[in-house]
């Protein structure tokens, strides 16, 4: 209670920028990336009491800019002490870390009210939530990026052939060779600090950035009584590791042309896209979009969208906890119950703050597009997005040449699954796409006779345990919607 309140304090005194004062903001969609946690190189990775902390912390910042009814860029009509769960939407893929980052954000996005949320029973008696009106919101599962904190091949938990293939062809290109030999040296020399870890032969760029991500958990984490060789690993060995783990990932997430490696910046795009239409065209009805995911997602947005072409830093993978967020803003007068105004007087801005290696938690814009205005007019917004956005089934289907599982017909168990997805979670038409992915196997190619046996038999086995989480989802999904059923006329 007392950390909270000295961040809020805190918070209150950095003088956070806020829009002018003509300005409404009419609603916001946030991509958040998760706090510290351990190394992907010992799965499975978990958050840590740090990055539970550094998540909480901006998620009160989030509070302090949307939810605080005090603030001048509080989302109109948005709940500002107990939660309105129908204005929410909160997502995050099947993951420790991202799942456990999701609640502990909300946590501070939607503090304890104490008695502000009792309730009063029939016969008089009232009730207060357990832990001083702990504030209970869903997180619901989207399937694309499963497991991703665990994994190190980012790529793989898109479950998209072409861009897995893509990426893949990095480490044929002449930069990757290039890259490989001049660095192999530096590598080379770590090894009395990560052999628990590495081989000899693993010591080279193709893993620049599980090496470095082990380090870099290692130097925050792990004495140096455990492991001796780290007190070696100066800062200037860890900043150059850093930077070849930087170019690692953007070639891997982004290739201007071969834009179908950003896949996932792709389906992002269109979620927010989706998610944003919503809030105006339902009047407001949905409020706040909230997802959390994987570095690799926002650098492949910052190459498609054209924030990184403007300004080289996009290019360096953001810090634990860092965020963007799309709002949308108008300068027309607008009543909390009444309509929006029309899409020619909204804008969309887009922000970002670097989580852990920024000094303040306050979001700054920047343009999109490669443009130079911070706010861009809904109806552009919608054009510029729509050249690179993945909004559907069967546009993913056909950018990543799939056409095994749920890409291959809608007749089958995984239609029904697919309609209760989309009543569920909202910007996520592409959430379900993926259930049920064979994965790479599929990019071998045309298989015949025997060998169809084999994968069918293989195939049978991977759907299983994907149908699995799938059926976790749908189970939950089907839950809410039966207690809606209930509760609602
Ligand atoms: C926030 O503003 C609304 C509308 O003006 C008001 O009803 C509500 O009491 C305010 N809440 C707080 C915590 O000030
Ligand atoms: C909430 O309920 C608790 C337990 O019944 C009670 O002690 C408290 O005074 C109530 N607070 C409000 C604001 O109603
Ligand atoms: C009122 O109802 C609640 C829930 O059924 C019960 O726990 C409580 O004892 C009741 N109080 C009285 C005074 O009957
Ligand atoms: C980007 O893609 C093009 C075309 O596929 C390829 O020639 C080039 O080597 C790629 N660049 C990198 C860095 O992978
Ligand atoms: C790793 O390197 C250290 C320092 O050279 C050495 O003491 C240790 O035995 C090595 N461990 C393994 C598993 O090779
Ligand atoms: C840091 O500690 C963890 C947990 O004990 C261990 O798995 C890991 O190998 C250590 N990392 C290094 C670089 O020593
Ligand atoms: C850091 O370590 C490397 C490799 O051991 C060494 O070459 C370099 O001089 C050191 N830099 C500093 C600033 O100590
Ligand atoms: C926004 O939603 C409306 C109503 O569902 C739909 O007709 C329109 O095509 C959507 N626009 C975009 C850009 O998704
Ligand atoms: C965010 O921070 C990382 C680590 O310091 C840096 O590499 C990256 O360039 C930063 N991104 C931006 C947009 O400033
Ligand atoms: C609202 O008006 C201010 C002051 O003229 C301007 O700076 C800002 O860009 C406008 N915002 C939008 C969304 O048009
Ligand atoms: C699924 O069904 C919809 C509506 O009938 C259709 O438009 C779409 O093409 C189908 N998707 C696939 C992958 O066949």
């Amino acid at each position: 209670m007392a950390t909270r309140n000295n961040i809020v304090l805190a918070l209150a005194s950095l003088g956070a920028i806020q829009p002018s004062s003509a300005e409404t903001i009419l609603g916001a969609y946030i991509f958040h990336r998760h706090g510290d946690r351990t190394a992907k190189s010992t799965p499975p990775a978990s958050l840590t009491d740090l990055g539970y902390s550094e998540v909480h912390a901006h998620g009160s910042y989030y509070n302090s800019r949307y939810v605080a009814n005090s603030s001048e860029a509080h989302i109109l009509g948005l709940g500002s002490e107990v939660v309105k769960l129908s204005q929410l939407a909160v997502s995050s893929p099947s993951d420790n870390v991202l799942q456990n980052s999701a609640a502990g954000w909300l946590q501070g996005l939607y503090p304890p009210v104490g008695g502000a949320a009792n309730q009063t029973l029939r016969n008089g008696t009232v009730v207060e939530p357990p832990l001083n009106g702990y504030q209970l919101i869903p997180v619901s599962i989207t399937s694309t990026g499963s497991g991703s904190e665990s994994s190190q091949w980012l790529q793989g938990s898109t479950d998209c052939q072409n861009a897995e293939v893509s990426s893949n062809n990095f480490f044929n290109s002449d930069i990757f060779k290039s890259y490989q030999s001049s660095s192999l040296d530096l590598y080379q020399s770590l090894s009395p600090a990560v052999n628990a870890t590495f081989t000899e032969d693993e010591l080279n760029f193709k893993n620049a950035y599980t090496i470095w991500d082990l380090l870099n958990v290692a130097l925050i984490h792990n004495s140096t009584d455990s492991n001796a060789a780290l007190a070696n690993v100066n800062t200037s060995t860890i900043h150059e590791l850093f930077l070849l783990a930087n170019v690692h990932e953007w070639n891997l997430a982004y290739n201007s042309s071969d834009t179908v490696r950003a896949i996932s910046g792709a389906v992002l795009a269109g979620q927010a896209l989706e998610a944003l239409n919503e809030t105006i065209t339902s009047n407001g009805k949905s409020k706040l979009n909230v997802q959390f995911g994987a570095y690799a997602t926002f650098l492949s947005y910052f190459g498609l969208a054209g924030v990184a072409s403007g300004n080289p830093d996009f290019t360096g993978i953001p810090d634990y906890a860092s965020s963007v967020a799309w709002e949308l803003v108008t300068n027309a007068t607008v009543s909390s119950d009444g309509a929006f105004p029309p899409t020619s007087d909204i804008s969309v801005r887009f922000l970002f703050n670097n989580g852990t290696s920024s000094s303040s938690y306050d979001l700054t814009a920047y343009p999109l597009f490669g443009g130079s205005s911070l706010e861009v007019p809904w109806d552009d917004f919608v054009t510029q997005t729509q050249k690179f956005a993945v909004t559907g089934q069967e546009q993913w289907c056909s950018v990543c040449g799939n056409t095994d599982s749920s890409c291959a017909s809608n007749s089958t168990s995984s239609g029904s699954s697919t309609t209760t997805g989309t009543t569920n979670s909202k910007g996520s038409g592409i959430s379900n796409v993926v259930a049920g992915v064979i994965g790479a196997m599929v990019t071998l190619g045309v298989v015949l006779g025997l060998e169809a046996l084999v994968l069918l038999a293989s195939g049978l086995r991977l759907v299983r345990k994907k149908t699995l989480a799938a059926a976790a989802a749908a189970g939950a999904t089907s839950s809410t919607s039966a207690e809606n059923v209930g509760a609602e006329k």
